[in-house]
């Protein structure tokens, strides 16, 4: 399967994503992750990505679509879910004429819906863990232990652009460029709403129903809940 996953910030496209990939064995390709690990270590693309992401306004087109489309076109056949990218129109037809070009496309796109109120609380009470990336929150995912992951340890930190006022230009800028993408899709691509205000579980238990119902036949991709653990799954 090829999956694009869409939402506004704190929809829970990234805690989604973490259980898909453990049950589906698909790639996970996370912009926001890539580009913040590009920070993190200080190359010439993290240093042209800072300032956008610190303030909330999105990453030029060029040096998204550059980054993504040639980790995409490599994890074609195996199947993969993208989270965070296309986030402009712009970058959809340029992953649409990418996937063309050796005969792939997007086949089914998962669009979380979450009500703008319960934006600000997700995203502010969320915490990562640096290590090994898995994400919880104050209230509603917690770790075992308070600020401890569960996985490693590691103490868990808060992202620097989940600040109210950052989280605000979030979700402006989402409705102003990534909203339009579901409009895109909707004339191109099969495209499923999923209600993202219900809690993860729920959600999961949602997204699990189409994909077993949807997934191309001909894939020998079935599910396997042995495979990997589902991160935040309490
Ligand atoms: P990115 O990292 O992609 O951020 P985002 O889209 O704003 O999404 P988030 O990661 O904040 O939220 P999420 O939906 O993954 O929610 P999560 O599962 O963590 O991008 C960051 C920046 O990079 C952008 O602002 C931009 O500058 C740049 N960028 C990235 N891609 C780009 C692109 N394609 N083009 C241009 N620029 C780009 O959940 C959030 C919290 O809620 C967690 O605490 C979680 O535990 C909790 N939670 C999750 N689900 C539920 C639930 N159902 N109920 C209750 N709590 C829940």
């Amino acid at each position: 399967m090829r999956i694009v996953l869409l939402g506004a910030p704190g929809a829970g496209k990234g805690t989604q994503c973490k259980r898909i990939v453990a049950r589906y064995r698909l790639l996970h390709l996370s912009s926001g992750d890539i580009l913040r690990t590009d920070r993190a270590a200080d190359t010439e693309l993290g240093r042209k990505a800072g300032s956008y992401m610190d303030s909330g306004a999105l990453v030029p087109d060029k040096i998204i679509v550059e980054m993504m489309t040639e980790q995409i076109k490599k994890a074609a056949d195996d199947g993969f879910i993208l989270d965070g990218f296309p986030r402009t129109v712009n970058q959809a037809e340029e992953l649409d004429k990418s996937l063309a070009s050796i005969g792939r496309k997007i086949d089914i796109v998962l669009n979380l819906k979450i009500d703008d109120r319960l934006v600000a609380a997700r995203m502010t009470g969320r915490r990562s863990c640096p290590q090994c990336g898995a994400v919880y929150h104050i209230e509603n995912l917690k770790p075992d232990v308070e600020g401890v992951c569960d996985n490693d340890g590691a103490e868990l930190v808060q992202r620097p652009d989940d600040s109210p006022e950052v989280v605000a230009n979030r979700l402006e800028n989402y409705h102003l460029q990534t909203e339009p993408v579901v409009d895109y899709y909707k004339n191109n691509s099969t495209v499923y709403d999923i209600d993202a205000n219900k809690n993860a579980d729920e959600v999961s238990t949602l997204i699990d129903d189409l994909l077993l119902t949807s997934a191309p036949k001909t894939e020998n991709r079935g599910p396997n809940v042995s495979e990997g653990s589902i991160v935040n799954s309490k």
